[in-house]
């Protein structure tokens, strides 16, 4: 058996693999079910739009705002029709660092129709602007850099270390020219060892099974880790009254120092991540990360991040959302005290997100179609309208509808969100597909299908879609042109059975 070898999280091939998988733009966010509605929902849109209200305001003058890893775009898009309600004067840059998501954001409507949004790729850890901004906003982007996983315990302080190695008995399989190829342990190694090409990047949605994944704690010194001093200064002053574990990245103090490049003499961030406002809020390491998929997410702490604005002279101040793991943080340059307490305000409510969930659980709940009935009713009663158009929400109900057969309604909820995102709410292309098939209306959802696979080539399920529809059309060109596509483009649970079809075709 290998040996094992114990590497920082952050220098992991975890990390590594999960910063790959976003090169694959919008279909990461489907394939490895990453949660975005609440994030870009309308609701944390309007409260993102108050505080820069607020800001712009006590400014008395337009605000500049750029978005960092702005992901599927829909939050910039919702901003901005938050800003225009509220009369603030701005200039809205939308920026990402996946070429393809920013082709994206420049074919929505409000990015082509207005000279004051604007889209650019731009790589956060490395990038330079035209102008200063006022307002940075970074949403599930800090969560996203690479950390160490720290433990202090009686005075001491520990880094855990992970060791990845591929299962003697793994295997990874894939279609080559109409072919099945399948990879051995040492052909994945071989894999996992090179720049991973383009054409390959389907292979991540299965390769997190191949591994063997055990950590190690290793004692450590805070002045090794943090060159800034900031780790040292905490650790000095929490670690012998308390125990706990945390994260650290050396990425936020060079992302924070980049930022504050760019910005005017009075500026605010807004973070908003998966995040813990103390040292001890997680007893176990694993506890300081998340995973979807091969997507890693890990703990933000911010309350290192109030050492780093004292020794800047700026001001940190967070939520303190109950039962959440997730808080935003703003970081400003404005001492002003009012109006740091009418920006605390904003976080003297529930977390966005958190009612609309709590009614989509009941929803997903219901038996009958009479309890879904009710539970929709009840969830109309009580949520805002911003609410009642979070993406996950209505999709819920759509899905609970297909259970009942009630496709007209499974249409016009997703048509809803599809008004909203766009054939880009790829998981909606497909159920309102399968609701069209149903209904007899194959060509609808021919035209639907094919017109989400021109926008994303390379999500498989539209082409495995688009292969259902092609079967029920008695159209075999077609059907055997998107099993071909689907099995270029396979991500999870590949239907290798589909291939026999192929060779018959
Ligand atoms: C968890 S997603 C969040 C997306 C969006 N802000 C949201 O809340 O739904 C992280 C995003 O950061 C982007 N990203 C990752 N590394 C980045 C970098 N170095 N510079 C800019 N964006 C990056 C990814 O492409 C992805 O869209």
């Amino acid at each position: 058996m290998a040996s094992l070898t114990y590497t920082s999280f952050d220098d992991s091939i975890l990390h590594h693999l999960s910063q790959q998988s976003w090169r694959r733009g919008m279909v990461n966010f489907f394939s490895e079910s990453i949660p975005f509605s609440f994030s870009s929902s309308n609701e944390y849109a309007d409260l993102v739009a108050d505080m820069i209200t607020l800001f712009s305001n006590h400014l008395n003058q337009s605000i500049n705002i750029v978005e960092y890893g702005a992901g599927n775009g829909i939050f910039a898009k919702k901003c901005v029709e938050k800003l225009a309600e509220k009369d603030t004067r701005f200039h809205y840059l939308i920026t990402e660092n996946v070429p393809s998501l920013v082709s994206y954001f420049e074919t929505l409507a409000v990015v082509k129709e207005s000279n004051h949004i604007q889209a650019k790729l731009l790589d956060i850890n490395d990038f330079k602007l035209d102008q200063p901004f006022h307002v940075g906003i970074l949403t599930y982007l800090l969560d996203t850099c690479p950390v160490k996983i720290l433990e202090f315990q009686t005075g001491d302080l520990y880094e855990w270390r992970v060791s990845v190695l591929v299962k003697e008995d793994a295997t990874v399989s894939f279609v080559t020219n109409n072919t099945l190829v399948t990879w051995n342990k040492s052909e994945i190694e071989t894999f996992l060892s090179q720049p991973i090409p383009d054409d390959q990047l389907p292979l991540l949605s299965r390769i997190h099974e191949c591994f063997d994944i055990s950590w190690k704690r290793f004692q450590c010194e805070a002045s090794d880790i943090d060159a800034t001093g900031i780790l040292e200064e905490w650790f000095e002053n929490h670690a012998y009254q308390e125990n706990g574990v945390f994260t650290f990245s050396n990425a936020w103090w060079a992302i924070m120092d980049s930022l504050r490049h760019h910005v005017s003499d009075k500026f605010m961030f807004v973070l908003y991540d998966f995040a813990s406002n103390r040292g001890n809020y997680y007893q176990s390491y694993l506890e300081s990360f998340g995973q979807f998929g091969i997507c890693y997410f890990y703990s933000v702490s911010f309350f290192l991040f109030k050492y780093y604005c004292s020794r800047n002279n700026l001001q940190f101040l967070s939520s303190d959302f109950s039962e959440s793991d997730n808080q935003i943080g703003i970081i400003t340059s404005v001492k002003n005290k009012v109006f740091q307490e009418e920006l605390t305000q904003f976080f003297n409510q529930d977390e966005p997100g958190k009612h609309v969930y709590d009614y989509t659980l009941l929803i997903k709940q219901a038996d009958s179609l009479d309890a879904c009935l009710s539970s929709i009713r009840k969830s109309k009663g009580v949520l805002t309208l911003d609410q009642q158009s979070d993406y996950v929400y209505l999709f819920s109900i759509a899905l609970k509808f297909f259970e009942f057969e009630c496709y007209d309604q499974v249409i016009y909820y997703l048509d809803t969100i599809l008004a909203d995102y766009g054939v880009q709410s790829l998981n909606a292309v497909l159920l309102k597909s399968k609701a069209l098939r149903k209904e007899g209306f194959l060509a609808d959802a021919l035209a639907l299908v094919e017109a989400a696979i021109e926008l994303t080539p390379h999500f498989d399920l539209l082409h495995l879609e688009r292969a259902y529809i092609a079967k029920e059309l008695n159209k075999w060109d077609i059907l055997k042109t998107s099993l071909e596509s689907y099995f270029e483009t396979v991500l999870a649970n590949p239907q290798w059975h589909l291939l026999d079809i192929i060779k018959q075709l």
